[in-house]
């Protein structure tokens, strides 16, 4: 039979409940109000939620559950919820860094993984396109996130045009669907070739409404597309993303990888994980099958051990992927076996294999909509065109 002391023992099994939108336990989160045993082998556990609409409850309730009943004289599990209280929600915020937390948005996103090079012109855009595409045709599902609001290229990429998302009756925008993938990007609502100026409020904002407004659905991979450089975006959403991992480009030669460099103290100051480097323009063979390394050699490798992550891949120069891109049809789903769109496949194989959360505690979408608060808020931040 479970006894008081026992406590201990039922909060270690809560250590594998984990919060699928935090990704961290809920002993670790606080969120464990309350362990009461009882001498039936009754145990109730209290778990406080972020918001008392949780869309994750019914995670949590079987989670734990389960977690618990498998211990030994553990005859039934209660689960009861409460709400944390101000204090203890900002506490949380401030533990986990971060500006606000998110209201279920991203809670059925598994692997957030941002595209970034400290340099501009190195192939970021026509990776994430590539890749996600080589993503989704390994089965896995996959959305785009164009966080380039100055020099978005997404849309182009996906011959994606003016088209705007529709708008759900839950008031959330929906992402375009383009080669299997949820495309969204800045491109969809403003005139093409106009000048946005984004100042930093509007541009956390704008963010913001990308990550929370934006009906994601189910996703086994969220693909970031950064902009150039290591500035406002990529602060911005490090401190909405917390869990994403970074996913570094260069090219093969050494200046291209000091500016790589940078971007990696950058995911190191704002302590994202950096999942793995991806050199780009790695050398040229022609028809005749002679090699010429035209950015250099080796920067990608050197750059790998320095941080100490994987190199993912080596992607050559082809003609191919640039003329696909600027088609609007990845090459990886026009020709897989281009020299090109086979690095990338398998750099998209590698990520599948690194993956921390290989497949979400992913809620059905019946199940989600059923655990769904009656009257879904209404978007937050500033009105995008669409909202
Ligand atoms: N391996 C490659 N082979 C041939 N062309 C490539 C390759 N990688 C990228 N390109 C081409 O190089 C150009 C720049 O690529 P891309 O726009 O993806 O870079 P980026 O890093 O996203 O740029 P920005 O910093 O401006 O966002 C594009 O014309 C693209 O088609
Ligand atoms: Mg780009």
């Amino acid at each position: 039979m479970v006894e008081v002391t026992d406590t201990d023992r039922i909060r270690a099994a809560l250590e594998a409940v984990i919060d699928p939108e935090l990704h961290r336990s809920i002993v670790e989160l606080g969120m464990v109000r309350a362990i009461e045993p009882s001498a039936n082998g009754v145990v109730d556990v209290t778990v406080s939620l972020t918001t008392p609409g949780c869309p994750i409850k019914g995670h949590f309730q079987a989670a734990v559950a389960e977690a618990v009943s498998a211990l030994d004289g553990v005859t039934h599990v209660n689960v009861y919820f409460d709400v944390l209280t101000d204090a203890e929600k900002g506490a949380l915020q401030q533990r986990l860094g971060r500006g606000s937390l998110p209201a279920g948005a991203l809670a059925r996103v598994a692997n957030v993984l941002c595209i970034g090079s400290g340099k501009g012109g190195v192939g970021k855009s026509t990776l994430t396109a590539n890749l996600a595409a080589a993503l989704a045709a390994e089965g896995k599902r996959v959305g785009v996130l164009d966080a380039d609001v100055w020099g978005y290229s997404i849309p182009r990429m996906y011959g994606l045009g003016a088209t705007r998302p529709p708008v759900s009756p839950e008031r959330k925008i929906v992402p375009l669907q383009a080669h299997g993938v949820k495309v969204m990007s800045i491109g969809f609502f403003v005139e093409e070739d106009a000048a946005v100026v984004w100042r930093g409020p509007m541009l956390h904002k704008a963010l913001t409404q990308f990550l929370q407004d934006v009906d994601w659905g189910a996703l086994d991979f969220l693909l970031v597309d950064l902009p150039p450089g290591t500035g406002d975006v990529s602060m911005t959403l490090a401190q909405l993303l917390p869990e994403a991992r970074f996913v570094i480009v260069t090219t093969p030669q050494a200046t291209a990888q000091k500016v790589a460099r940078r971007a990696a103290q950058m995911a190191e100051k704002v302590s994202l994980e950096i999942a793995g480097v991806i050199e780009n323009m790695s050398g040229f063979t022609t028809p005749a099958g002679e090699r010429f390394a035209i950015f250099g050699e080796g920067g990608g490798d050197e750059l790998a051990d320095e941080l100490d992550v994987p190199l993912l891949g080596k992607v050559p120069l082809t003609m191919p992927l640039r003329e696909q891109s600027d088609g609007g049809v990845p090459l990886v789903v026009e020709d897989p076996d281009d020299p090109a769109a086979q690095a990338v496949r398998h750099v998209a194989r590698g990520l599948i294999a690194l993956a921390p959360i290989a497949s979400l505690p992913v809620l059905s979408d019946a199940q989600a909509s059923a655990a769904e608060p009656a009257a879904s808020p209404k978007p937050v931040g500033m009105s995008l065109p669409m909202a």
